[in-house]
């Protein structure tokens, strides 16, 4: 129906004669003669109707905005003066021939490209606002994100094989959705939180390298960078370790960049391990980009008269921790004040600081509410480590472990942007030494780090038993910008070492064989040695369309509460699927 795109158009097609179809963007009428800004997915177009040809004439002065047209006509320069260099198209016009109306539409319910509409009438009227230049390029992009990446793996010998949705619970940390079965009533499936254990079941089947581009659903609270159906592309390899594996990926990640972005990643992307990560950065995914840095200083707080200090600094699990600030002299009470509330939400129960307005004066170049409690030669060796300069601002976090580097952790994130301290663009970093296990306190029980299938760094079942909060995996995690963009393993290979697993997570024998007993049997018919990773595909969207929502990378979303506006998801079943499904609701079903 069309010979070009409206957005492709420029003036190497003056004077072509050209078919275009799209939707009319604007209408406007100059005095005798009618605009009609055409919009197809490349861009906009402008076609110009006059009166000379009378019958096209009344038929532009008749459509309205996203009236669905095809036009026919001649394209031609700008008129001196009339160029806009905001357009792609911006030099040239058509001179419309003729117009013919393929749909009409009703009023839209929201402007394309007005920013003020509320989020929900946008996802209410998703195809309407899909229609935006932003969500077309997003898409586009997403697009050939996937093309380069099936491409990649396709060179290097990777099969793209499909794994079941309707499945058993595979443990990723998230409640599962499930699926009432009808052939045996009571019982479920569950959609899988990834494809786990399925992509290690196919290389013990012999397949050595696979991936898959998979819908995974978690339902956990969601974030900006979360949704409850999210795509990953997931990799596993057999006879690769992990620096084989974080190269290859290292290498697709790298090229993936040029290709599509045309932008140089550092090579090698720097490794760090997670206690280094943790130390200096206060969380296992650290945006490189951002200079400020966490520095341990409970040594020198040991017997300072100020408990708040002191305290945390003789204990276990315990951590007291500074974080210099350049030029933060300027930072005002409220806005230390707002700071201070900020990490209380992490738990923190205060932020101490220091201002250092001159380095040279002893106590009298410092101001700070705690100056009192530290001798001389503490506040001495704390500039000194700190690297403090004047005008300067060094802000404390003492507690547990955990609460300071949450706290601390968040506010230098915070202050990064606040101060506009990020350097370079793209900061990619691997991440690896995790421990295996984390002690949930509430819970009294080991946790995994990553997940139950992840292998340690030893074959050494016993030392693992024995102290499994020093067990170290063979883990990894691709953190760029501060977002997890991939995460990875090398995984047991063995049963034994997989029952011993189980058994540390506190999954008793029979719950370990009714849960996972498919996987440990398959690990004892000729399991290879294995390992791959799994990258977030909407986070890697999101992260190079520098979006911030993973909602404007994904054509049909969620909202925080896990609905679909546009088809109204989830909804309530009718008497007749709940009996044939044997089930009966507690509770009545909400209108
Ligand atoms: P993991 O749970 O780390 O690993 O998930 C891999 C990557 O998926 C992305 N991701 C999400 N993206 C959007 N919304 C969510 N709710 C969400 N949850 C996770 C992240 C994350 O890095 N089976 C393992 C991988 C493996 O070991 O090979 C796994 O699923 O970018
Ligand atoms: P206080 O003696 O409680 O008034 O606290 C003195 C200063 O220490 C205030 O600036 C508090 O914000 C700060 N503070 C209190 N508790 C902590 C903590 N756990 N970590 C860091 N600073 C704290």
């Amino acid at each position: 129906m069309r010979t070009h795109y409206c957005g492709e158009l420029n003036s190497s097609h003056i004077d072509q004669e050209i078919e275009l179809c799209g939707w009319v963007h604007r209408r406007r009428d100059h005095g005798g003669v009618i605009f009609l800004d055409l919009r197809d997915r490349a861009g906009l177009a402008q076609i110009v109707f006059d009166p000379d040809r009378a019958e096209s004439f009344v038929i532009a002065d008749s459509v309205r905005n996203e009236f669905v047209i095809k036009i026919t006509g001649k394209v031609r320069h700008r008129p001196e003066g009339t160029i806009n260099s905001d357009l792609t198209t911006g030099e040239i016009e058509i001179l419309g021939y003729s117009i013919e109306i393929l749909n009409k539409s009703k009023t839209p319910p929201i402007q394309i490209d007005d920013e003020h509409v509320h989020d929900d009438i946008k996802l209410r009227y998703r195809y309407i606002d899909l229609r935006r230049s932003l969500m077309q390029k997003n898409l586009q992009l997403r697009s050939k994100i996937v093309k380069e990446l099936r491409a990649f793996l396709d060179n290097k010998g990777f099969l793209d094989i499909e794994t079941p949705m309707l499945t058993k619970a595979t443990p990723e940390g998230a409640r599962d959705y499930l699926v009432p079965s009808r052939t045996q009533p009571g019982n479920f499936f569950a959609l899988p939180q990834s494809p786990q254990l399925f992509k290690q079941l196919l290389m013990i089947a012999g397949m050595d390298r696979y991936y898959q581009i998979v819908r995974c659903f978690r339902d956990e609270d969601l974030r900006a960078d979360r949704q409850p159906e999210f795509t990953q592309l997931d990799i596993e390899t057999s006879f690769l370790n992990e620096n084989d594996i974080t190269s290859l990926t290292e290498e697709m990640i790298d090229l993936l960049f040029k290709k599509v972005l045309d932008i140089k990643l550092p090579s090698p992307f720097p490794r760090m391990s997670y206690q280094e990560a943790m130390n200096r950065y206060g969380s296992d995914r650290p945006d490189i980009r951002n200079p400020l840095e966490l520095i341990n200083v409970g040594d020198l707080m040991k017997t300072v008269d100020f408990k708040v200090f002191s305290g945390p600094a003789n204990m276990e699990d315990s951590r007291v921790a500074a974080l210099n600030v350049p030029g933060g002299c300027s930072l005002t009470r409220k806005e230390i004040d707002d700071y201070t509330a900020y990490v209380s939400q992490f738990g923190a129960k205060g932020l101490a600081y220091i201002k250092v307005n001159d380095v040279t004066s002893g106590r009298e170049g410092l101001q700070s509410p705690i100056l009192k409690f530290l001798p001389d030669d503490v506040v001495k060796n704390i500039i000194e480590r700190t690297k403090t300069m004047n005008g300067d601002l060094i802000f404390f976090g003492a507690d547990k472990t955990k609460i300071v580097n949450d706290a601390l952790g968040s506010l230098r994130s915070k202050l990064g942007y606040d101060l506009n301290l990020l350097k370079d663009k793209w900061a990619p970093v691997w991440i690896i030494d995790f421990p295996m296990f984390e002690y949930n306190n509430e819970e009294k029980r080991w946790e995994s780090l990553h997940h139950p299938f992840t292998s340690p760094n030893t074959d050494d079942i016993e030392s693992v038993k024995k102290d499994p909060g020093g067990a170290i995996s063979r883990a990894y995690d691709l953190v760029m910008n501060g977002i997890e963009l991939g995460g990875g393993s090398i995984r047991i290979h063995d049963a034994e070492m997989q029952k011993a697993v189980l058994e540390l997570l506190g999954i008793e024998k029979k719950e370990a064989q009714e849960k996972f007993g498919f996987l440990i049997d398959a690990l004892s018919f000729g399991c290879p040695p294995h390992g791959g990773i799994a990258f977030g595909l909407d986070r890697t969207v999101m992260l190079m369309t520098e979006s911030e929502s993973i909602r404007d990378v994904i054509a049909f979303p969620k909202t925080q509460t896990a609905s679909c506006l546009l088809t109204s998801a989830p909804a309530s079943a009718s008497t007749k699927q709940l009996q044939e499904l044997g089930i009966k609701l507690s509770k009545p079903k909400s209108e």
